[in-house]
């Protein structure tokens, strides 16, 4: 690039020197002798500026690095080129795009360097960053001057950008850490930490983010996120965030994950809400009027519940009870003859159930976390546990929206993807016996004809996740809610009794219990 194409493209707007100049940097020469010399500069915001400076003995520029020392405090430093110029010639002998950023340039101290294509830009990011220009080879014994072509900015926004222009991960890999340790999620975590201090959490949340798409399996990015959007008070996003964790967790998510999401959902109390379509619900009778009937027509003797909440439905069995929440937040006076397991449901079947489940469950509520392979593990587990005369009732089946069962919570009504579970147990376990019943607001699935001694779900586990945990709309069938029954029909009480029956004689009917 010659030094006029460098004018046209980033015009000096100010000599230094000029009024309105508010920000110091300093270029420093040492050499090998130990002469030291530094010269300070005023620099202009938002604006290429030419700094220029005679190099005062012709051999410090090459016997030691010269720095560039840049003002303190967040922002971005874009240096255009450093170009050495033979001062009795006037010719340029050096410049930095000659060498390609990467040899030629260091950062230290607490900056990080991001090469870009035309540009050396720094994002300053410590209290004392410091660009390394390495001793150029082949510099003349004369006097020469150094012109650094620079361009501050203090803007943020700037900052965001930069880190979105960045194309693809050997970018990130590239970037000079303070200390280089560290898988690369681990060093993407410690870059987004860096930046947040410096005051640009956005900037951390796009790191991240980026780190999300290279390294999706890395539940730290998540965490980060998570911990980012609390202290942003983004509730809903923390949400989102520790759910993603829980997604990627499964039956190892940690107690103190779910410990986490529940900080995030009482303080955001009520998730924000989507559309107006996007929240509506549809069905001919509240669900917990249609788990009031079935509790009084099947008398269950050991009600077991998954997913718990504010006990709006667990307050309906007057029998002995089990309810099982990581978070529960029981606001209704219960039946004393209820426990609450404070536990995930994948903890409780691991640990306590063995001892608690002594006795079979008659009726089982499956209303857990709403991403499908936690509710298909909650059935897998129900069925170890049940007997021929087990209800398993599934919530949430029929999501009366599309966004309503995306994965990653949108909207205040959410099923999540559970309705694949209806869908997968009708592929790999036709023998088992379906109600499904419109209910408002989303449905409930009745499943009878429960074997614990059947493998088919286990032995298919893998190959049913891989079929189904990915995003996909809800099939018409599911969201026209296709064969569902009335909550009168009477199919529901003839089922009832036939399972009622079969607990009292004892009974074991096989292949299903219509
Ligand atoms: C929709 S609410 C349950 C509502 C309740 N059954 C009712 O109808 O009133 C879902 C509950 O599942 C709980 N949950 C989330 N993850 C869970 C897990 N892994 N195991 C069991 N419960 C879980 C949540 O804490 C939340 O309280």
């Amino acid at each position: 690039m010659s030094k006029t194409q460098l004018n046209e493209k980033h015009p000096c707007s100010s000599p230094h020197g000029s009024a309105g100049l508010n920000l110091q940097a300093s270029v420093v020469f040492s050499a090998a002798s130990g002469i030291e010399e530094r010269v300070a500069f005023s620099l202009i915001r938002d604006a290429w500026q030419k700094i220029s400076t005679p190099v005062p003995v012709s051999g410090l520029a090459r016997e030691k690095p010269l720095c560039f020392i840049p003002p303190v405090g967040p922002g971005v430093v874009n240096i255009a080129a450093v170009n050495f110029v033979d001062n009795a010639l006037g010719e340029r002998i050096l410049s930095i795009h000659e060498f390609g950023g990467e040899e030629f340039a260091a950062v230290k101290g607490t900056a990080l360097r991001v090469p870009s294509r035309e540009n050396l830009i720094v994002l300053v990011t410590g209290s004392e960053p410091v660009v390394e220009i390495g001793v150029p080879a082949g510099l003349p014994d004369r006097p020469l001057q150094i012109d650094i072509w620079v361009k501050l900015s203090r803007d943020t926004d700037d900052c965001h950008d930069i880190l979105r222009s960045l194309s693809d991960m050997a970018n990130w890999r590239s970037l000079l850490l303070p200390e280089n340790a560290g898988s690369a999620p681990g060093k993407l975590m410690k870059f987004a930490k860096v930046l947040e201090n410096a005051g640009c959490p956005d900037c951390a949340v796009t790191v991240l983010e980026r780190g999300i798409e290279s390294h999706p399996e890395e539940g730290g990015l998540y965490e980060a996120l998570a911990e980012l959007a609390m202290k942003r008070r983004d509730w809903a996003e923390a949400v989102k965030r520790r759910q993603d964790v829980a997604a990627l967790q499964g039956e190892k998510a940690s107690a103190l994950v779910y410990r986490r999401l529940d900080e995030a959902y009482k303080k955001q109390k009520y998730f924000p809400k989507g559309e107006p379509e996007e929240e509506m619900g549809v069905g001919d009778l509240d669900k917990y009027r249609m788990l009031a009937i079935i509790h009084h027509d099947l008398a269950p003797e050991l009600y077991l519940e998954i997913g718990v909440q504010l006990g709006k439905s667990l307050v309906l069995a007057d029998c002995e009870a089990i309810g099982v929440d990581p978070m529960p937040q029981i606001d209704l006076d219960l039946f004393e003859n209820v426990r609450i397991m404070d536990l995930s449901s994948d903890d409780f079947f691991a640990g306590p159930a063995a001892v608690l489940l002594n006795k079979k469950p008659d009726m089982v509520f499956i209303d857990g976390m709403h991403l499908f392979e936690y509710a298909l593990r909650d059935f897998m587990n129900v069925e170890k546990f049940a007997g021929a005369h087990t209800l398993a009732v599934i919530d949430d089946i029929f999501p009366a929206h599309p966004a309503q069962a995306e994965r990653r919570r949108k909207t205040r009504a959410w099923t999540g993807d559970v309705w694949k579970l209806y869908k997968v147990l009708q592929q790999y376990r036709p023998d088992l016996f379906f109600l499904p019943i419109n209910t408002f607001p989303t449905g409930l699935l009745l499943i009878a004809g429960l074997k614990p001694g059947n493998e088919t779900l286990s032995e298919k586990y893998e190959e049913i996740l891989a079929g189904y945990t990915s995003d996909m709309q809800p099939p018409e069938d599911i969201l026209q809610r296709k064969g569902v029954l009335p909550p009168t029909h009477p199919a529901i009480e003839e089922l009832l009794n036939a399972l009622k029956d079969a607990r009292e004689r004892n009974d074991k009917p096989e292949g299903g219990a219509s």
